[in-house]
């Protein structure tokens, strides 16, 4: 039988897909670079479904059927141009390679419109959900042209996550729309995560509690308003011993956070786009500070006493507030990364649905969570909505929790706790809604040492102030 679709590359998420498309009644042929892992794969899980394994790539590529539909599964960068190489000449007009790596969407572009010129259809797909989430069920991403997804769609939708029969996965635009929403999916991870760490923080240093204790105020949480994938195994991670020392794992754990990239990646594009995503910026910064070890170091042996020492005199009342204060700063994240998504989409010309989004975002992703069917119907009712802060259920969850965020941001502050993402997001939450910003003293020392001109409140037009002569005002 001539497969329906074929995967090349083996390794743990290449392979879970393959099982995952033969589980759900495709076809798949497999290839891998050494064919061990091609055997392996057919000897071990070929009950599952049809499988029809090419040891060379050429066998691969003739075992499917037209138009070929071939899923990369290997490292971004240059194995991903290594395969496509090898790919092209076996291929012919019509057919799609899909890239479901993490690549950057400038990269999945420049192939998209390499590809398109030999006539060739390129789908850079966001896939999210690791090991599990591959093999079960992930939240695809498909970026590419519509032809493409008309052959990839059906499969794709089939083997996501399903929420209220409902599948994580829509053609999210052409060339590199998906990607870049993976990408900045993968921002929102970096600050939701940060946020959660932040808490456990707070809560460990305010009510001197062990993990075990605060994993059981997580798993509290994890049914509520806050209910998410992350949360759920926060809880898990915080309520593990380690076995070799009967230590709570996480004081086992060096601190230092390790990235492979995409965070950064968020953050670039956002700098370029002029969005202000400060959350997923401070949470990627945080993982860079944890690993700056000699400075840390250093600092730790100069100031050893720079805090207050913290009591927290309601348990209760501060858990409330640590849980309100993360969350209201977790909508701030979410707020910025759709910012960052509508900004890329207007950019690009990629006409990105953002309550279409956060419904592939309910199930199957790493920040899969209760809030993203909010995060959807703010979109549907107000699809040009300026800012999710503004939508009904955000404005009222954040308002209700801003004292909460206040006092948690200030003991911390006093204390010496470092809540760089708490206290960046209700930064940003005060600058939006300030009357005025200190902007306008910006503008003015711009004119002053370099006529850059400014615009006034009350006359339309540029201005300058000839501030080293006689100090009046002439039109720019
Ligand atoms: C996902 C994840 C995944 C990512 C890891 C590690 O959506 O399944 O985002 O794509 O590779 O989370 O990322 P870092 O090493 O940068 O933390």
């Amino acid at each position: 039988a001539r497969a329906q679709i074929g995967v090349t590359g083996l390794a743990v998420m290449g392979r879970n897909v393959a099982r995952n498309l033969a589980r759900n009644g495709f076809t798949v042929a497999v290839h891998n670079r050494s064919p061990e892992r091609t055997r392996s794969l057919v000897a071990e899980h070929g009950d599952e479904g049809t499988f029809v394994p090419g040891e060379s790539m050429a066998d691969f590529v003739a075992s499917l059927e037209r138009p070929r539909a071939v899923i990369v599964m290997v490292k971004a960068g240059a194995p991903t141009d290594a395969v496509i190489d090898e790919l092209v000449p076996l291929l012919e007009e019509g057919d799609i390679i899909v890239d479901c790596g993490n690549a950057h969407f400038a990269d999945t572009r420049r192939r998209e419109e390499a590809l398109r010129a030999q006539g060739l259809h390129f789908s850079g797909t966001g896939v999210s959900g690791g090991e599990e989430g591959a093999l079960r069920g992930p939240s695809i991403m498909p970026g590419g042209s519509a032809e493409s997804y008309a052959k990839l769609g059906p499969m794709f939708e089939k083997i996501a996550a399903q929420v209220d029969g409902v599948p994580c996965c829509m053609h999210v635009g052409p060339d590199g729309a998906g990607h870049f929403v993976k990408m900045v999916h993968n921002g929102i991870e970096y600050a939701d995560m940060q946020l959660i760490a932040e808490a456990y923080d707070l809560l460990r240093a305010g009510l001197g509690a062990e993990p075990a204790e605060i994993a059981e105020i997580f798993r509290d949480w994890n049914n509520g308003e806050l209910e998410s994938f992350l949360i759920e195994i926060t809880a898990d991670v915080l309520a593990h011993t380690d076995a070799a020392t009967g230590r709570a794992f996480v004081d086992i754990v060096q601190d230092r956070a390790e990235q492979k990239g995409t965070g950064r990646w968020t953050v670039q594009s956002a700098l370029d786009l002029g969005i202000p995503i400060t959350g997923i910026a401070e949470a990627t910064f945080a993982r860079s500070l944890s690993g700056h070890v000699d400075q840390r170091e250093a600092a730790r042996r100069a100031f050893p006493d720079a805090g207050e020492k913290w009591q927290v005199a309601d348990r209760d009342a501060f858990i409330e507030d640590v849980r309100r204060a993360l969350l209201a700063s977790k909508i701030v994240a979410y707020a910025q990364g759709f910012d960052h998504i509508r900004a890329g989409s207007e950019e690009y010309d990629w006409d990105i649905d953002l309550g279409g989004t956060a419904t592939i975002w309910r199930g199957g992703c790493i920040i899969r969570a209760r809030f993203l069917n909010r995060i959807r119907e703010a979109y549907d009712q107000q699809p040009d909505l300026s800012t999710l802060l503004v939508a009904p259920y955000f404005a009222e969850a954040v308002a209700a929790g801003v004292p909460s965020w206040r006092r948690v941001v200030g003991d911390a502050t006093r204390a010496g706790v470092p809540t760089p993402a708490f206290s960046s997001s209700l930064a940003y939450f005060d600058a939006l809604r300030a009357e005025r910003l200190p902007a306008a003293l910006i503008q003015g020392l711009r004119d002053n040492f370099g006529a850059h001109t400014y615009q006034r409140v009350d006359r339309d037009g540029s201005f300058h102030t000839t501030w080293a002569g006689d100090r009046a005002e002439s039109p720019a």
